[in-house]
Order: structure tokens, then sequence, then C-alpha cells
């Protein structure tokens, strides 16, 4: 008896412990409990030559949602891949490809999808352009966690976004994707992006990788064109495109996008002074970069190789770990490692950089998303409160005469021009998830804030075109009013990729159109949908007040309407300067001084001067502001000071007022820009009330400068730190 229990111990001991050994032999890198890089480490050295290379392979899948396909795109869809853009909208096939990646493949590695959510999915808010006029980052932070939200909740793990290539050219049609012409607001901006994608930690339910995109230079594309040139010298690399990077890495971006452009030279896709030496050398950073769309192929095109095999070679050991849709790593790089060109550890860093991704965003843990309604998912109140304040900061009151704005409740009013009706307009470039039966027009927002039988609409005539047979119905309308609101601008594809113009006027039928109208003598506002800045010389004489709304997303026409009856005080200061014509550009404000002053160097035939500078943008109320005071006049590196300004608002309405603090270096051993942004804030002052601003300087990082290596320094001499037209001056001696 006891021999039998002995036995029977001692099978059950033996299959405990064999059953505690089954877990123990559960793969490390399926084991949560694990260190990333250990995790990383066991995969990798379980993944075959082809397993790696298709995990650094990017494809598309899904662009409708037609359920009768899904089956097929799923079939023709290798589970493989490391990443697709994604292009449904909701997580069905999202769903059944990674089924097929989790069960059917060899180590079930789990598929990241990407998609370009560039300002919303389908709560669409205003575009970048228009996001940085509203100096607010923590209400862009918000727009941007719902942004996540909806697409993590939709089948999205990653956006294309946010893109920080500080932009000068109003010509180039990109200028719409970002904040604009300042590199401090890129950066400022780029890190709200991040916060808003990536929430505390990649791993939440609804947060999304971030990438910051173009990296790098994209913005300085000659004369405007889009993938071209860019000729920068190494000190205009670090002091004016690469801060917004090194601000996005800091913050945390998980993954950056290699660029189209050359760089004086050497492509932006393979380049390993941009790509390897600063991003992972100095920057330390271990996120994923993925190329741009079919940049590695293009590097033919760029005469920087000769046939898609040496673009893949030169592309993955410059630093470009994803191949984006062009197919040249799986069909390159296992020849090239057999022929002994290049490195098998060169591959498996780029595999590392993705699938540390992967295991942040929680996928091997979480890699299906739950199917749920569209209403649950999308175009929830909270967010469309969010987009709409944001919409709102955003926009810019370039003029009023005579105080026109705010319009009182009780007035007649004529709603005139191709934009004032319109929705998919106003939704701007890159809103593939938006849809235009979303928007609220401006004339319905108009009839619910004025009333309807206050409010007429008359088209007049479309956005281009010489079609003037219906300005005779605009003529009528606008007689009947006490005041005409006239709402002109561009298509929202006149912005974005591939989409550069040289004209950047009004088209002259939609300005003969507002010049009809002002002849009937009543008042005319102006309102502008753009998603660039226009040169606005011949324009502004024509009406007595100018909002420029951009492209405000799917809130527009509530913003628009509140903003005009004063519900709203415009807050908004541009994020780039508006040229009087295309013969200034470039133009913008942190320009170099030069040699000779006074007239001397001007243009002959036009102002040197720009339309409307950066920063600048009126409000309804007076705001007065005191002199700047200071903690200390002078000062030395390592000791930090704080500067502050008293703002009254004496005027007639609460507003909010935005306050830039600039920098400018009397004497430095680099020439410096006139003036450098170096902080913002905005506050809200009721009427009759004060607030104060405060800047905190650190010396070295505010008052100093970058060198053409990247190194940052500060010189001791004088300094002149101002705010809303006010100085002081600091001097810094050198370091006790
Ligand atoms: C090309 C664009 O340049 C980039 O911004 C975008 O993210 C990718 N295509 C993917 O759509």
């Amino acid at each position: 008896m006891k021999r039998i229990k002995f036995l029977l111990l001692y099978l059950l001991l033996s299959t405990s412990a064999l059953f505690a050994t089954g877990i123990k032999t559960k793969p490390i890198y399926k084991d949560p409990s694990q260190p990333v890089e250990v995790r990383i480490n066991d995969l990798l050295n379980r993944m075959t030559l082809q397993e790696k290379i298709l995990q650094i392979t990017q494809s598309s899948a899904g662009s409708n949602d037609v359920p009768q396909n899904r089956l097929e795109v799923a079939q023709k869809s290798n589970p493989q891949l490391g990443s697709f853009i994604y292009g449904n909208e909701n997580a069905v096939l999202r769903n059944m490809i990674q089924k097929d990646a989790i069960e059917k493949t060899r180590l079930g590695i789990p598929v990241l999808f990407g998609c370009d959510i560039i300002h919303g999915y389908r709560t669409v808010y205003s575009i970048p352009l228009g996001i940085g006029c509203s100096w607010n980052t923590d209400l862009y932070r918000q727009a941007c966690s719902v942004a996540a939200r909806e697409s993590r909740l939709s089948g999205v793990d990653w956006t294309f976004s946010p893109m920080i290539d500080v932009a000068r050219d109003p010509r180039w049609g990109r200028i719409a994707e970002g904040y604009g012409e300042d590199p401090y607001t890129n950066a400022r901006f780029a890190e709200a992006a991040v916060k808003g994608f990536q929430g505390d930690t990649l791993s939440a339910p609804y947060s999304i990788a971030a990438c910051l995109k173009h990296y790098v230079a994209y913005g300085a594309s000659e004369a405007g064109r889009d993938y071209v040139y860019a000729e920068v010298s190494d000190q205009t690399l670090w002091d004016t495109y690469l801060p917004p990077y090194e601000a996005g890495v800091k913050a945390g971006a998980a993954s950056i996008m290699s660029s189209f452009n050359l760089i004086s030279g050497v492509p932006g896709s393979a380049n390993p002074y941009t790509l390897t030496e600063i991003l992972r050398n100095q920057w330390k950073w271990d996120g994923l970069v993925v190329a741009d769309y079919a940049a590695i192929d293009q590097l033919i095109n760029q005469h920087v190789a000769a046939n898609r095999k040496e673009a893949s070679k030169l592309a993955l050991e410059s630093g470009v770990n994803l191949d984006m849709c062009d197919n040249c790593y799986p069909e390159n790089l296992e020849a090239l490692v057999n022929e002994g060109k290049l490195d098998v550890s060169t591959i498996d860093n780029a595999v590392k950089n993705i699938l540390r991704l992967k295991f942040r965003l929680g996928l091997f843990e979480s890699p299906y998303t739950k199917e749920l309604p569209e209403k649950s998912r999308v175009m929830q109140q909270d967010g469309l409160n969010i987009v709409k304040n944001l919409a709102e900061e955003t926009f810019v009151l370039l003029k009023n005469d005579k105080n026109l704005l705010p319009l009182q409740k009780d007035k007649k009013i004529a709603l005139i021009g191709p934009l004032a009706d319109e929705k998919g307009e106003l939704l701007g470039c890159w809103s593939g998830h938006g849809h235009p039966e979303d928007v609220v027009s401006i004339f319905t927002g108009m009839k619910q804030e004025f009333g309807e039988s206050n409010v007429v609409f008359a088209k007049g005539c479309e956005i281009d075109g010489n079609d003037s047979t219906h300005f005779g119905e605009a003529l009528q309308a606008a007689n009947r009013a006490d005041v005409v609101v006239v709402c002109l601008g561009e298509h929202s594809w006149w912005t974005g990729e591939s989409a550069s113009r040289s004209d950047i006027t009004l088209p002259s039928l939609q300005l003969h159109l507002l010049k009809t109208i002002e002849n009937t003598g009543k008042p005319v506002v102006l309102l502008l949908a753009n998603g660039r800045p226009l040169a606005l010389e011949d324009v502004a004489p024509h009406c007595k007040a100018i909002l420029e709304i951009w492209q405000p997303g799917i809130q527009a026409g509530v913003a628009v309407a509140q903003t005009l009856s004063g519900t709203n005080n415009p807050s908004g200061r541009l994020d780039v300067t508006f040229p009087r014509s295309v013969g200034q550009i470039p133009i913008y404000y942190d320009r170099r001084n030069p040699a000779r002053t006074g007239e001397m160097g001007h243009y002959q035939d036009i102002s040197s001067d720009p339309m409307y500078e950066f920063g600048y943008g009126l409000s309804y109320t007076q705001f007065t502001p005191s002199d700047i005071t200071t903690s200390s006049v002078t000062v030395h590196e390592g000791q930090p000071f704080q500067v502050e300004i008293n703002v009254t608002n004496n005027g007639q309405y609460d507003g909010k007022e935005v306050v830039q603090w600039f920098v400018s270096a009397k004497a430095d051993k680099i020439a410096r820009p006139i003036k450098e942004l170096r902080f913002f804030d905005k506050q809200m002052i009721k009427k009759g009330e004060a607030k104060t601003f405060k800047c905190n300087i650190d010396p070295l990082r505010d008052l100093g400068f970058v060198d053409n290596k990247g190194h940052h320094f500060l010189t001791a001499g004088d300094y002149t730190i101002s705010a809303l037209g006010k100085n002081i001056q600091i001097t810094v001696t050198p370091k006790p």
C-alpha cells in the first residue's frame, strides 16, 4: 500500500514538474514578464534570414470596406510582412490578416498596421498649419488623443504624423501639413502630437505610435517644388531643420520617416549622417525608421544608385529600417547577404527596431482589435467639442476696420462665395477617413448662430474658372443685407503632397466676385479657407475685415459662426509669414541681419516687408502689455532667471492673448537670426483684468545657439529678450 502511495506521489510530482518545465519552455519572446530587449534577442535568434527580411517590409492592405473583397485582400496579404499601410475604416480586415500572422506563421509575430492620420481620423480637425496658429499645445495634444483613440479602435496602431518640416515657401503644398516656419514652434507641436498619440505608454488601449516626418529638411525643397533638391548647410540643418526632430525624439517618438529630398546632394533616405550619426550615435534613439513611400527605389531617380539592389543596400546601411511599399528589401537583401555584400547584423539591427515597436505597443499580448460598431469608435461628443475649440483657436483675425467684427446677432447677413456652403473642401488635405457629410458648413453654422431668417446664401462662383454667371444672385443677396460675409479660398487638393503652386494669389474669379460685392457699398467680411499663406495685397483693400480660418475640419461652421458673433474672440496668431507676392519668397521672421541697414538692399519694385508677419493676429479686445521685468539683468551660464510681463485686457471682450518670447544676440561667433522664438504661452484674460506671463530662461538653452556639429554654446555678451513689442537687455558674463 505504502509503495502504491509512493508511486502515485512520484507520478504526481513528476507530472507537475513536466508541466512546470512546459511553462518554462514557452518561448521567452512570448513572455511579457521578460524585459523587451531580452524578448527581442530571443525572437531574433529564432528567425531565418527570410523571416527577418519580410519583417522589415511593408505593403498596403484595404482601401474600401467591401465585405465581399475582404477575404480576397486578406488572402493576398502576406502575414509574414512586418507591416501594412491600412486603408480600411474598421478592424475586420486587420483582424483577418493578424489571425493569419499569429496562427499560420511559424513564429506568430503580429503585424503592425500604420496609416496617415494627419489631422484627425474621422473627427477631422484643422490642418496643422492652422493648428500652429492656435499656440495651444495642450488643446492640440487632446485632439491627437482623440485621433489616437479613433484610430486604435478602427484597427490602426501607428500614424505617419506629425509632420514637423519647417516650411518657408508657401508654394510648397506640404506647408499645410506642418506648423509653419519656425523651428521652436514645430518642436513644441511635435512634442504635443507625440504625447497625444502615444499617451503615457504605447501599450495603453488608446495609444498609437507617432512618426516624425519627413526626416529631414524636406521643407527646404527648392522653390517649393515637391520631391526635389534641398540645399542645406550643416549650420542650417542644425539650427533650423533638426530642432523639431530632436524635441520629438526627446518626447519619446516611436518612429521617424526618412524623407524624399536630397540634403545637399545626399538623399534623406540614404543619409548615414542624419539617419545614423545624429539619430543613433548622438541622440541615442532606439525607434523605427521607415522610408517614405517608394523612397528606396527613388534613389535610382536621384542618381545615387544604379539599380534596386544598390538602392536597397544604400538605404539599409544608411539607417532605413523599414521598406515602405517599395519591395526593394525582399527582392534584394538575401542576395546581397549571400554575395557577401551585406552584413546580416545590419538587417538584424533593422529587425530589432520594428520588433521593439511591436513589443512596446503590446501587440504580442493584444494583437487584435475589438470589432465595435462605428458609433462607439468615432465622432464621440468629447472629441467634437475638442476639435470645435481647437478650430476656434486657429482662426487669425487679419483685419478688422472700425471693429466691424463681431457682428450683432440681429443683422441681416448675406453669406456669399464658393466655400460658404462647402463641406469636403473644409476638411483639408490628408483627411482620408474624413466624411464630407460630417462637416458643419459655414452656412449651416451661421443659421444656427444668427437665426435662419437672418442669413441668405448665394454661391456666386466656383473656386476657380471664369464663370461669373451667378454673380447676379450674389449681388442681389448682398443688396438685401446689412453686412456681407464672403467666403473664399482654395481647393483642399491645392495643398498636400505633390500640390505645389506657382501662384499663391486668390484665383482671379474669386477676386472679381469680392470686388463686385464691395461695389454694393455694404460692409464686407472676408473669410479665407486655404491651406497655405496667400498673397493678399490685392485682396485686403476690398474688404473691411479678414478672418483666416484655414481648413478647419468637421466643426468648421460652428466655430466660424461663433467667432463672427463674438461668442469666441479670435486668438490665433500666424505661425507663418504672409508675403505680399511670390517675388518675396523666401520670407520668414528669423532671417539673418543684412550687411547694410536702412533701405539699402530692399526691393525696388515692392516693399520688403511682409503683408502679415509671423506672430501677427488681432483680437476683438484690446491688450496692453507692461514693460518686461527680470529677476536678473546679469547672468552667467548655469544661472537660470525669469522674465515676466503683465498684460491687461482694456477692451470690451474677454479674450486669450499669446505671448511669444524672442531672443536676439548682439554679437556671436555665428551670425544668428534677427530674433529667435524661445517660448510661448497663451492665457485667457477677462475684460478689465490682467495676467502675468512668465518665462523661465536657462541661459545655455535659451540665449545660446547651436553650431554646425550640433554643439550648443553660450557666448558672453549682450542679449535682448522681447515680447509684445517690449524689450529687456540681459548681459551674460563669462563663466565664473
Ligand atoms: C508619402 C508621403 O510623403 C508621406 O507623408 C506619407 O506618410 C506616405 N506617403 C504614406 O502615405
